[in-house]
């Protein structure tokens, strides 16, 4: 049985074998609608979510199956104090998969050690969030043609985004990609992450002004500071709104750079870009139900012919 904890849980091989099935589904929906007939995936988010928890429960209606679970801890035995190892041991009854979002870094990995069905780390805190990695490298390789030879820009808040570290790790393993982190001083990437750059030897810049580098990237990933994540209002308050993508900064950038942002945006791009040809992170949520579709089919290995 596997689990999908991080994103470097698949090989490049076996990863490329997913982002082919995702490909495929997007062309030939009908021939997947049966595929999960009969069996039930539960959704059990501890944190708030929309794309997430709704683009699995459509992936798997897309499949053919059912869904069951909550969108809150509240709403869960949680509330009373029940523990995720538990709670994913009486989960494990009642469904074949489960996704999971919680707001402590490693639960998925404790539900994974504790499941006798294949868990999918939805978000764990500031650490990880595989499903949004695997939905922005099907974009990218879709709308890019490539995983390799780019220069990618990441924007906002590097620190405590999960989408940045999780996409950051994957990319590492394809040659040649560039990396150009763009934060304030406060909200810079961790330093283990940096360690992974240097270690795969791969070429990196840490820089402060979006508008000094815009020019050079094939890819921007804006991200939003996450008020969440920040232990005083204060700092949040300081911080939010320290890069806005607008009109006047796309006009410096390349005109086949896309823009890629896991949402949900605050501030950071105006809606005024929306229309740009560039912005691709709508599309971006729409290839996340495609590649949860075939993770879906793939942990629970099964094939469509
Ligand atoms: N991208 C993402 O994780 O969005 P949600 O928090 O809405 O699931």
């Amino acid at each position: 049985m596997r689990h999908l904890i991080s994103p470097l849980d698949f090989s490049v091989e076996e990863l490329n074998k997913l982002l082919n099935l995702a490909n495929d589904i997007e062309k030939n929906p009908e021939k997947y609608s049966e595929a999960c007939k009969g069996k039930k995936l539960a959704t059990l988010f501890y944190e708030p979510s929309t794309r997430t928890r709704l683009s699995f429960e459509s992936a798997m209606l897309n499949l053919g199956g059912n869904v069951l679970g909550f969108s809150e801890a509240t709403s869960s035995s949680a509330a009373k104090g029940e523990s995720v190892a538990d709670t994913i041991r009486i989960v494990s009854c009642y469904a074949d998969i489960a996704a999971m979002r919680h707001p402590k870094e490693g639960a998925a990995l404790v539900a994974a050690k504790n499941s006798l069905i294949p868990v999918i780390n939805a978000g764990d805190g500031g650490h990880q969030h595989p499903t949004q990695t695997l939905t922005d490298l099907l974009t990218i390789r879709s709308l890019k043609g490539r995983l390799d030879h780019i220069t990618i820009g990441l924007c906002g808040d590097l620190k405590f985004g999960r989408t940045v570290h999780s996409l950051i790790n994957a990319l590492l393993r394809y040659e040649n990609v560039k990396f150009v982190l763009i934060s304030p001083t406060e909200l810079k990437v961790p330093k283990y992450i940096i360690e992974n750059i240097k270690a795969a030897g791969a070429e990196y810049e840490e820089v402060n002004r979006l508008e000094d580098v815009i020019g050079m990237l094939d890819l921007l990933y804006m991200t939003r500071v996450q008020r969440e994540r920040f232990f005083n209002e204060e700092d949040y308050i300081r911080l939010k709104d320290s890069f806005i993508l607008d009109k006047k900064k796309m006009k410096m950038a390349k005109e086949d750079m896309l823009v890629l942002h896991p949402l949900p945006r605050v501030n950071e791009i105006s809606v005024e870009v929306d229309k740009d040809p560039r912005a691709v992170y709508f599309k971006q949520a729409q290839y996340g139900v495609y590649v949860r579709m075939a993770l879906i089919l793939t942990l629970l290995e099964v094939e469509v012919c």
